[in-house]
């Protein structure tokens, strides 16, 4: 009897209204072939995530292997370094006072993330633990779009939130079983019939599969491959540092020396004032001669700064067409990415979204989408040394 019929009966001289629910499908034998769905509900929503799948796995695979071969990255004294990224982070960030007690184990949580950067993209593009993988991409999106990008104005400029989106809708779906070797999908499935009782019917050996068992076993399997690879990249980034990668440089020793003299006429400082003796507790960042020699130096205002110096930030000095040199928080006040010193046109770059500085004008805003120049750090040079010194 139909649903429709059993209302009816409880019912009597009431109109029964036909609901979907009431319409019952032929048998798939009566169904003609050219109307049967080729795919089944879940390959279909599968195939249609499966661009997103790819992208999302290929940047995540990426971005850790990048930052493991990138020297800078665990250079604390680089201005791009997770050093200096996290100290940017716990002065804009709403989880400021987490990060401010992370800020110490910078060096030490760059490593985890990277790997877990490995690990999230190969789960995604292999289906080895894939909501696990998924999760685990949404989670650090969030985490990464509530840090890199929170200072992001307006929000949609910023990538993290719609990665995190897109973690959310592929760990929802799964992967179909698409693009998802046999043996992956067997891993942690039923175990294979051995044996037969005595009325000849299959015995399985073990008990039934649990889900939890193929997630914990697809998660450790996942977790050693991403190790495996991460421990290639090592090497490789040692073998670069020796063949003389070049870093983002700037000493961070304390060398500046009270009453040191400088000569007028010969240096200037970022206000293009006249030359002034060193200040007491000046910090060493450059030397006339590097600056003079690749047109700009970046470096890391050390994180033992005083105030009101942005310790622990990206910085850069450049030296103008005029001689004089000017310094520069190298974070950009659009979402705090790094900005660059163009030598080509002259101008800090930011890489992020293309916004310009004129680095000859105190850093005003040359291009969007900012509208707050980056801020000037005091600067003086010391001609008798050919120091550069950074001071408070
Ligand atoms: Fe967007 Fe610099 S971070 S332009």
């Amino acid at each position: 009897m139909s649903r429709r019929e059993q209302r009816r009966r409880g019912n009597p001289g009431r109109r029964v209204p036909i609901e979907p629910a009431d319409i019952e499908a032929p048998p798939a034998s009566r169904v003609p072939p050219a109307f049967r769905p080729p795919l089944s509900a879940a390959t279909i929503p599968a195939l249609a995530l499966l661009p997103l799948r790819i992208f999302l796995g290929v940047t995540f695979l990426y971005a850790g292997l990048d930052k493991l071969l990138d020297p800078a990255f665990f250079d604390a004294s680089a201005p791009t370094s997770i050093v200096a990224q996290v100290a940017a982070f716990a002065r804009d960030s709403p989880l400021s006072p987490l990060i401010k007690v992370a800020e110490p184990y910078a060096l030490l949580i760059g490593l985890p993330i990277a790997i877990a950067e490995i690990g999230i993209g190969l789960g995604a593009l292999t289906g080895l633990a894939f909501r696990v993988a998924a999760v685990g991409g949404a989670a650090l999106s969030i985490l990464f779009w509530l840090t890199a990008s929170w200072a992001t104005h307006p929000y949609y400029y910023g990538p993290d939130l719609p990665y995190a989106a897109g973690w959310i809708t592929l760990a929802l779906a799964g992967h179909g079983g698409l693009l998802v070797s046999r043996r992956i999908l067997a891993i942690g499935a039923a175990p294979p019939v051995t044996r037969r009782d005595r009325a000849g019917r299959p015995v399985e050996r073990g008990g039934p599969p649990s889900p939890e068992r193929r997630v914990l076993l697809q998660s450790g399997i996942l977790a050693g491959i991403s190790l495996v690879v991460a421990s290639f990249a090592l090497p490789v980034r040692l073998l670069g540092r020796s063949s003389g990668t070049p870093t983002a440089s700037g000493g961070t020793g304390s060398g500046g020396t009270a009453g040191a003299s400088s000569s007028p006429g010969s240096t200037a400082t970022a206000t293009r004032g006249p030359a002034a003796s060193v200040p007491a507790g000046a910090i060493k960042v450059a030397t006339v001669a590097d600056v003079s020699r690749r047109g700009s130096v970046a470096f890391a205002v050390p994180a033992s700064a005083p105030a009101p110096l942005p310790a622990g930030d990206p910085a850069v000095i450049v030296r103008l067409k005029d001689g004089t040199f000017v310094a520069y928080d190298a974070v950009c006040t659009h979402e705090g990415c790094t900005v660059e010193w163009d030598a080509a046109d002259g101008v800090l770059l930011c890489p992020c979204h293309g916004a310009a500085f004129d680095a000859a004008d105190h850093a005003a805003v040359l291009q969007g989408p900012t509208n707050t120049p980056l801020a000037s750090l005091p600067i003086v040079v010391d001609a008798a040394t050919g120091n550069i010194y950074l001071h408070a």
